[in-house]
């Protein structure tokens, strides 16, 4: 059994983020988007949480079902009004198997970085692409790999350094390996939390689409469609299933 990175304490917390993800404007946007694409189908989240997406989905006349890893991240969400009728199935997202087809399957907030190898993560295209009806999305939410922050030979980089939180990501650039650490503080002392991730190129992520039988049908830099460049530094990307004949 994996490893669960969401008990405990930090499924207790999750919620009480101050993140712009949690914000109204922001879940309007996203969850607008992905109920267009959903169409009249049922969807699928991979790695749903505590529902920070799923509920306000399922509040715009949404079906969805949810796979998910950490039983006490599900446990935050049943207890949710508006989830009553979402069930979840406690698995791997790159194995599980999830009852039914679904006009739409989605993995949102860099999460498919947590599958940290790419037979994994191909494993997870696959997975999505039979849980999928013909004609069905695929979408992903995810930041664009930000070595070119880096200096040459650098593999730690800084990104929060305040009086009571400092985290820093650990690289190995032959692996295509993140480790994040974080050090929170609690009263004298010091609690660490260091989560493995592996981050992944769009084009990995099209070709992974490639070998489970979708191709990109659209490619945005945020959830209000706006254009993908180079100075992007998150995608949201949509891949499709085939139509029957
Ligand atoms: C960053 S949270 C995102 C939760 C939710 N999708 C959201 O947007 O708020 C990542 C979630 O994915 C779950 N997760 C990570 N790896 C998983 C895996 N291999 N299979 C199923 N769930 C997984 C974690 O337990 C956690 O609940």
């Amino acid at each position: 059994m994996k490893k669960d990175y969401f008990g405990g304490r930090v499924a207790e917390t999750y919620d009480d983020a101050h993140d712009e993800r949690f914000g109204p404007e922001y879940l309007e946007a996203e969850t607008s988007f992905l109920a267009d694409l959903a169409g009249d189908g049922p969807v699928l989240e991979l790695g749903i949480g505590t529902g920070r997406v799923a509920v306000p989905l399922r509040k715009r006349g949404v079906k969805v079902h949810g796979i998910e890893l950490s039983s006490d991240m599900a446990d935050q969400l049943r207890v949710k009004p508006g989830a009553e009728d979402i069930g979840v199935t406690i698995g791997d997202f790159a194995t599980a198997k999830a009852p039914g087809t679904y006009s739409l399957a989605y993995l949102v907030y860099n999460t498919i970085n947590n599958l940290t190898t790419q037979d994994e993560q191909v494993a997870c295209f696959r997975n999505v692409a039979e849980h999928l009806e013909p004609g069905g999305y695929f979408v992903i939410d995810v930041g664009v790999p930000s070595l070119l922050q880096l200096a040459p030979d650098q593999t730690i980089h800084p990104f929060t350094v305040t009086d009571d939180h400092l985290g820093f990501d650990e690289y190995d650039f032959v692996e295509q390996g993140m480790t994040s650490h974080h050090f929170f503080r609690d009263g004298e002392n010091w609690q660490r939390r260091s989560i493995p991730f592996r981050y992944v190129w769009p084009s990995e992520l099209d070709l992974m689409a490639q070998l489970a039988g979708m191709s990109l049908h659209q490619r945005w830099s945020g959830w209000n469609r706006e254009p993908f460049t180079a100075q992007s530094r998150m995608h949201v990307s949509v891949w499709k299933k085939p139509e029957a004949n």
